[in-house]
């Protein structure tokens, strides 16, 4: 087939594909339906050699500039069971699908494990990405494999989860394979029996306020959806990328110290002995909940959150980042970390 068939836009704005609602202009924007798809961009002779920038969703990225790579709009779609095994449901998505609609899918069909996860704004294929997690459960529990092709090749692959290498918010494709892969299907095992998730402490106040100790998945699910629409701002109504900074990992001993210092703060201990802070917890303690620069804010209900309050633009939201960054430094000793991709 010839290069012309695919569905190219030039000079795209992106204000409508990045959940912050951030301007930026694509200079070459490709809609990806499938691997061929894929296939016409690596053989194209301008794009074949182009540096590529691939967009899902867009509910992981800050857009400070335009981009002069082309930028591949992934828009592989279906959902189908794959295996009915004794243990688990195997189930395949394409990587262009709404994460949450996958979610509320599986459960409706009556194969329940991914309720935990529910609203997470963002597609199937960005899941893997940063290995999302919510509530107890990551994508890396409920992981089979995924199929992805190579952009240099052109070749299809699948790949299994040891070597995605997931991390917390992390994975290969955020780091060697940044740019380099593109993720087109996700398969997803969701064991059987059942187990629900419910160590979180939002869940058992939940299950505490209901009085339901047992609940069912379609519950959890409704649940995890209501304390999220709670504390997380709807990207629809107002741009951000959920968590903006990492919960920073520190030894036991810095923990101490800090704890002596301030010990209010949230903490847990980490199976391997490091203690995991609350970000949101430390950016409240230096009073930015709900404090702007520019165009850029600090969400009312959850400082861990940065939101566009309407008309910002990637840098603001980035200075309005650095400023949170130095003062939890100045206070607590503790540099955090970005989660979304800054561009
Ligand atoms: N807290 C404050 N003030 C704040 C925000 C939080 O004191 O402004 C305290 C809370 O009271 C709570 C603790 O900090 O005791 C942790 O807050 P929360 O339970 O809301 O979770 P989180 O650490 O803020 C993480 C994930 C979320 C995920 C939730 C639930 C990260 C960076 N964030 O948030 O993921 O939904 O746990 O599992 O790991 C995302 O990655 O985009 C995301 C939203």
């Amino acid at each position: 087939m010839s290069a012309t068939e695919l569905r190219v836009e030039q000079r795209a704005n992106l204000r409508d594909h990045n959940t912050f609602g951030l301007p930026a202009l694509a200079q070459t924007l490709v809609r990806i339906g499938s691997d061929a798809d894929v296939r016409r961009v690596v053989d194209h002779p301008e794009y074949g050699r182009a540096p590529k920038f691939i967009l899902g969703g867009g509910s992981n990225v800050v857009l400070t500039r335009d981009l002069q790579a082309v930028v591949i709009k992934v828009e592989v779609m279906g959902r189908r069971l794959v295996d009915a095994r004794d243990d688990a449901w195997i189930v395949e998505a394409g990587a262009g699908e709404s994460w949450h609609d996958l979610v509320a899918w599986t459960l409706e069909q009556g194969w329940p494990g991914l309720e935990n996860l529910a609203l997470i704004p963002g597609s199937v294929g960005a899941a893997p990405v940063q290995n999302i997690g919510a509530y107890g459960v990551e994508l890396k529990d409920r992981f089979e494999s995924l199929d992805a092709v190579d952009l240099v090749t052109g070749r299809s692959v699948t790949i299994d989860a040891a070597t995605c290498h997931f991390g917390y918010r992390d994975s290969i494709f955020k780091q060697a394979l940044a740019g380099k892969s593109l993720i087109t299907r996700v398969r997803l095992r969701l064991p059987r029996p059942w187990q629900p998730v419910l160590g979180y402490l939002d869940l058992e106040r939940k299950m505490a306020e209901t009085g339901n100790a047992h609940p069912d998945a379609r519950t959890i699910h409704d649940w995890v959806c209501a304390i999220r629409r709670a504390k997380l701002p709807d990207p629809a109504a107002i741009g951000n990328a959920g968590s903006f900074f990492k919960n920073p990992v520190v030894s036991p001993e810095q923990c101490r110290d800090i704890i002596g210092r301030d010990p209010e703060i949230v903490h847990y201990p980490m199976p391997d002995g490091s203690v995991k802070l609350a970000a949101g917890w430390l950016i409240d303690a230096c009073g930015w909940k709900g404090k702007s620069v520019g165009r850029a804010g600090v969400y009312e209900r959850q400082a861990l959150v940065l939101v566009n309050r309407g008309g910002a633009s990637g840098a603001e939201v980035v200075t309005l980042a650095r400023a949170i960054q130095e003062s939890v430094y100045g206070r607590f000793g503790i540099r955090l970390e970005p989660e979304p991709v800054i561009v």
